[in-house]
């Protein structure tokens, strides 16, 4: 059947892509629709044709899917942050229990009766992230803060969003309109003139600090002396301004000033204290942290005398939650100034028992092991792109009882895994959802030494 763009079709979804678009196919040929959930019946128009595939957009639904609710969130299609709003929060538990299954039977060959339990979510899976990046722009000749539409820089502005902190929108009308009464000029990426490029706002849940953080490309912020009270009097404890004059996407520059309070928050994951300065990675979901958290101490089953490896540690908040129930930690991890702020934290909570190296844990690993630290668990949190293949060949070789993979990609969770198959065994494959309404998934898989 030859496809013409702009042509109307009807077609029944019958799955999820991996950025939440419905997928239908007619006459074989996939088209991918944003915004239609696995079971609806729509019209659709093409609006782009590929070779083996097309996208469309819902002209009518037709039929709708049992899966389908309705978005509560005014924003929702517009800007770039949630893409299941529209399938129901039960549904986006179950479609990531079994997106982690069809990876791990597909690409990690494991059989199809493979047991995932279900993803563990959340209660009230609202205004859950303890972190938002905001771009500052200009629209009809006033300041506006917000998030980028799709794959684009336009700012789509925000008065409230579904995922953010409820503390950060008024914080972005501060900061807005202090900028449009003091004629501050907001960053224009196109001739790189301006001041005010980023809002980073950071909120500690447990403490209730909170951190404004003005990225600028200028040496200071005008009338800061006047924009701080106002902050203050909104329950912001600290005002940082970061300084970043380089033409790039890379929001956070390398220096900060800190204009008001100590620079940094203060925020705890169980009893574990942590400092968090602008530059320092934080899970963005604190409530779905605990639980992730308790979940790799579960597995663990620490006993107390245990030597554990925790590799990709960043600030070391595994390390230090394992640190309290076993002998030593061992944690790896790239980037020096996290591990600078993993000791701080172990001093802090006054841990004796962690050991941080700064480097790839593929070549630090083979060097602990070779000067006869034995693990007797081993901990990895990868970023998107999985393991290097020598750390698995090592970690092989150390042959640890326990392995405790945590992964936020199943894809590549999955090309790993097969390669530990031969010498492990899955025993639970246990999803955490620390990020409703996105198509993100968590998945930490405990392995047996056969
Ligand atoms: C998903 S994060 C995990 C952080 C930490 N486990 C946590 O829960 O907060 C992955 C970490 O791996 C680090 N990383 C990336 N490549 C690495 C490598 N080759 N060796 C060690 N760490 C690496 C990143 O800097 C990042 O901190």
């Amino acid at each position: 059947m030859n496809f013409k763009k702009n042509q109307e079709l009807e077609i029944e979804i019958t799955d999820l892509s991996v950025d939440g678009m419905g997928i239908g196919k007619v006459n074989g040929f996939a088209f991918f629709v944003f915004g239609a959930a696995p079971g609806d019946i729509i019209k659709m128009q093409i609006v782009k044709l590929k070779k083996n595939y097309g996208y469309g957009i819902i002209k009518d639904i037709i039929k709708s899917s049992p899966l389908r609710t309705v978005p509560d969130c005014k924003h929702f299609g517009k800007c770039g942050g949630c893409n299941l709003r529209h399938i129901s929060y039960s549904a986006q538990l179950d479609f990531k229990q079994n997106t982690v299954k069809n990876n791990l039977t597909r690409i990690g060959g494991l059989p199809k009766s493979l047991s995932v339990n279900k993803t563990i979510g959340m209660e009230h899976p609202y205004h859950y992230r303890n972190k938002g990046q905001y771009p500052v722009g200009t629209k009809n000749g006033k300041t506006v803060a917000g998030f980028y539409a799709p794959r684009s820089h336009n700012i789509i502005p925000i008065e409230e969003c579904m995922l953010a902190s409820e503390t950060d929108a008024p914080i972005l009308k501060i900061v807005t309109d202090f900028m449009d009464s003091h004629n501050i000029p907001a960053y224009n990426e196109y001739d790189q003139t301006g001041i005010l490029r980023h809002i980073l706002i950071k909120t500690a849940f447990k403490t209730k600090d909170i951190m404004v953080c003005l990225v600028i490309n200028s040496d200071d912020f005008p009338h800061i002396d006047d924009l701080t009270p106002l902050l203050q009097r909104s329950g912001v404890t600290t005002v940082v301004l970061n300084i970043n004059k380089k033409n790039t996407n890379v929001i956070l520059g390398n220096t900060n000033k800190t204009v008001f309070g100590s620079g940094y928050i203060t925020d705890y994951i169980k009893d574990i204290k942590f400092e968090i300065s602008p530059l320092s990675f934080f899970q963005v979901n604190p409530i779905q942290t605990e639980k992730l958290y308790d979940t790799i101490l579960s597995l663990a089953d620490l006993k107390g005398n245990e030597t554990v490896f925790d590799l990709y540690c960043g600030i070391g908040t595994i390390s230090l939650f394992l640190a309290q129930k076993t002998k030593a930690v061992y944690g790896i991890e790239i980037v020096p100034q996290a591990i600078k702020d993993a000791n701080n934290n172990a001093k802090n909570n006054n841990l004796t028992n962690t050991h941080f190296y700064t480097g790839a844990a593929e070549t630090i690993c083979p060097t602990l092991c070779d000067s006869a630290i034995t693990p007797d668990v081993i901990v990895v949190d990868p970023p998107r792109k999985g393991c290097d293949p020598t750390l698995l060949t090592t970690i092989l070789h150390a042959a640890p009882a326990k392995l405790i993979y945590t992964s936020c990609n199943p894809s590549t969770l999955s090309r790993d895994l097969k390669q530990l198959f031969p010498t492990y065994t899955p025993t639970q494959i246990q999803p955490v959802d620390m990020f409703p309404h996105t198509t993100h998934i968590e998945t930490v898989v405990l392995l047996k030494r056969k």
